[in-house]
């Protein structure tokens, strides 16, 4: 039995990692530490609050103190660290929070680790840290070993803590690990994000804004593929390590909207192109080859299989994502734990 703290377990990724967790390994116990920003959402980890083995912590990761409490009374074995400001455009018109959660908040986390002592301290990081490649250069992808060489105020927060991950390990030989991912996608994906987005303006006949031509390329992974990949690294991966996560599925975002446009039997005409975003990247490819040779790791959910189940997914949960789009859900909170 683990007790795993998870970190920004309101968010995307993180309440399908908590959801896989509990399927996976029911014997675990699972403290959540999320300050429920805008992109943390309560009422998606409804299913798992009353569960004896869970706890939620409505908590800033840059919260000292805070986060040495909850060291102190739940002694972790391990802490995965999904916590973050993620949406880069969002980092293009407002940094510095960016900064101060994605490193800082990184920084306290290892120092709690540090003081309190751990088996493993995870980053979750992103493909985003080596920058892109050209879209004329299908035979590349990025390695372990290519350079940080970052774009956006957003993957360079996420390639500064990389870097001090790895300080802490060789400097205080904290046990870390850091596993950098492509492009998610599956339930619970916030409405700002293009898959979500699309779905939802052409569930509404509003129109589809592409940026610029929309040929920049994603490599595009089932989100629980990714949760798997996590649940290896913490167990099996080499301290020290990065890990690449990807599962080969390259696509333009034209191609992308286009096919939830037929899905949804909605015409090609609602694409509308925006201006591009700034410093846009064009290409992203991951080589995951060194986690499926060392951890046996392979994708499992096709593209065709995965974005079918993601559609029908937003189709019969309106109920999570209409509050979001109205703002309601931020009241949820309050509603829920703001009299106790
Ligand atoms: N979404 C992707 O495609 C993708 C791909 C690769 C890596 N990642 C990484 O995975 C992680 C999770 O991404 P996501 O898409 O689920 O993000 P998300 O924006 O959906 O969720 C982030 C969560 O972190 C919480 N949070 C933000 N600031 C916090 C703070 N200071 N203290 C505590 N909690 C805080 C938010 O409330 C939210 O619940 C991020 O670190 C991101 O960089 C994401």
């Amino acid at each position: 039995m683990k007790r795993i703290i998870v970190t920004g377990g309101a968010g995307f990724i993180g309440s399908n990692f908590i959801f896989y967790m509990r399927q996976a390994h029911p014997e675990d116990r699972l403290i959540c530490l999320d300050k429920l920003t805008y992109a943390g959402n309560l009422s998606t980890l409804a299913p798992v609050m009353g569960d004896g083995n869970f706890r939620f912590c409505k908590t800033d990761i840059c919260d000292r103190e805070a986060v040495y409490r909850i060291f102190e009374e739940e002694k972790p074995d391990i802490v995965v660290n999904f916590a973050a400001e993620s949406h880069v455009d969002r980092s293009i018109e407002n940094p510095s929070i960016f900064l101060e959660t994605n490193i800082i908040g990184t920084s306290v986390l290892m120092d709690a680790c540090r003081k309190y002592g751990i088996e493993r301290y995870h980053q979750v990081s992103t493909d985003e840290v080596y920058g892109d490649l050209p879209l004329d250069r299908p035979d590349l992808f990025f390695t372990e070993e290519t350079p940080i060489h970052t774009s956006s105020p957003y993957s360079s927060s996420k390639a500064s803590a990389d870097l001090l991950v790895l300080a802490y390990h060789r400097t205080y030989g904290l046990p870390v690990s850091i596993s950098r991912c492509s492009n998610n996608y599956g339930p619970y994906h916030f409405p700002e994000k293009l898959i979500p987005l699309m779905i939802i303006n052409a569930l509404h006949d509003e129109p589809l804004p592409v940026y610029g031509a929309g040929l920049n390329v994603r490599d595009w992974l089932y989100v629980e593929d990714h949760c798997k990949a996590i649940d290896l690294v913490i167990r099996n991966g080499r301290v020290g390590e990065v890990y690449n996560i990807g599962g080969h599925n390259e696509m333009q975002n034209i191609e992308i909207v286009r096919l939830i446009c037929d899905r949804l039997h909605k015409p090609e005409s609602l694409i509308t192109h925006v201006t591009d975003r700034k410093g846009h990247d064009l290409r992203y490819a991951i080589d995951p080859s060194k986690i499926h040779r060392e951890l046996g790791w392979l994708p499992e959910t096709k593209f065709a299989d995965g974005i079918e189940k993601t559609i029908d997914w937003y189709l019969k949960h309106e109920d999570w994502w209409q509050p979001i789009v109205t703002g309601e859900y931020r009241n949820y909170y309050e509603r829920m734990y703001g009299n106790r």
